[in-house]
């Protein structure tokens, strides 16, 4: 069985994280896009008002996985709407999945994203959980740690 690393990022920071842990641990990628892209402001708005928007089609046979990753930005300490839309699709197919999560932010939310995270997936923890501050556009030596040590809990 394998492990898949589902993902929304707008400006790049959750796509690095994404590849990243693909080098280190060899999953799957499964790029969340929106079919129309969202800018800041109505972006936070989407997110306030737990909005499930529409998905550029995208290739998910749960059956292969028994963990998945999911890889988000916090908007305004909310879900991102891209990965809620996805969890609501594929909830029953998700069921008795493990499941690990990363973060990207600029400092605040983050923790109540998780716990929201949790709810929507009806689980009491995460199997690993990471927050960092934009680690592309701020790369550091500690995020690259980080980094690597949350892959290594995945092989
Ligand atoms: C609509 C919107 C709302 C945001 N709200 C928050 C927030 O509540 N807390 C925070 O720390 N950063 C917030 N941010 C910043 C992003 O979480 C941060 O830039 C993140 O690294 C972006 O990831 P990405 O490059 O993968 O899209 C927000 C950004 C956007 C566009």
């Amino acid at each position: 069985m394998k492990t898949a690393i589902v993902y929304y990022s707008r400006t790049g920071n959750c796509e690095y994280v994404a590849k990243e842990i693909e080098k280190e641990a060899g999953c799957d990628l499964i790029k969340l896009e929106t079919v129309k892209p969202y800018r800041f402001l109505n972006g936070g708005r989407a997110a306030l008002a737990s909005e499930e928007p529409e998905l550029v089609p995208y290739k998910f046979d749960a059956g292969q996985y028994d963990h998945i990753i999911f890889g988000l930005p916090v908007w305004a300490s909310c879900v991102t709407p891209p990965l809620r839309t996805f969890i609501s699709r594929n909830i029953e197919a998700l069921h008795g999945k493990k499941f690990s999560v990363f973060l990207c932010y600029k400092g605040g939310g983050g923790d109540k994203v998780i716990a929201k995270l949790r709810d929507l997936l009806g689980i009491q923890k995460f199997e690993a959980e990471m927050i960092l501050i934009e680690p592309a556009k701020k790369p550091d030596i500690e995020k690259t740690k980080m980094i690597k040590a949350f892959a290594g809990k995945l092989r």
